[in-house]
């Protein structure tokens, strides 16, 4: 029987650890949709439809502006996410685009075409949960295309 309680007892910490953990809610990535100078939107030109896709699939972890939805505040899960916003935004942030150098500014474009075809981009873990954020094959061409035509716009500056 000495089995049955330890198992109760590591039940009753985990538990413990799981409730306490629920009010480490940590400040939410959100600047309101400011557009400022530097967003991407004001930098490049970029098709509506394609805004949309980026919105919806990418300025969550790569944005000032986060949209979160009721369940990203259950924890462990807002910690998994604050740390991909994190990283995401290190690695590229549509906000900021305009903070770039022209080189910068080209090989994230590139990035992003190859992240797109290698379907690494959004990340599993999120599309998962965020069914909607998931690229159809035809939101894939756009993007490409609009990156084609970017990368063509940037050799001729
Ligand atoms: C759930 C968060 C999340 C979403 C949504 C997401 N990304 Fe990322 N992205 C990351 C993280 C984290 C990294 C850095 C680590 C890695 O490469 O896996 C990254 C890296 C990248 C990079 C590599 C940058 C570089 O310089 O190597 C590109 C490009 C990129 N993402 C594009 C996109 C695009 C385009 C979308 C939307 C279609 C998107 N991401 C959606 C989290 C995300």
């Amino acid at each position: 029987m000495l089995r049955l309680r330890y198992f109760k007892i590591f039940f009753l910490i985990g538990f413990g650890v799981l409730v306490l953990i629920q009010f480490y809610q940590p400040a939410r990535n959100m600047d309101e949709g400011q557009v400022t100078p530097l967003h991407i939107t004001e930098v490049l030109d970029i098709p509506v439809n394609v805004r949309q896709i980026l919105q919806t699939s990418c300025y969550d972890c790569h944005s000032n502006n986060t949209n979160y939805p009721w369940y990203s505040y259950i924890q462990p899960g807002r910690i998994l996410m604050e740390y991909h916003i994190k990283e995401g935004k290190e690695n590229l942030n549509f906000s900021e685009f305009g903070s770039y150098s022209k080189r910068k500014q080209e090989n994230k474009l590139d990035r992003i075409s190859k992240q797109i075809k290698a379907n690494d981009m959004p990340l599993r873990s999120y599309t998962f949960i965020h069914r909607d954020s998931k690229l159809s094959e035809l939101d894939k061409i756009e993007i490409v295309n609009w990156v084609d035509k970017e990368m063509k716009k940037k050799v001729m500056e």
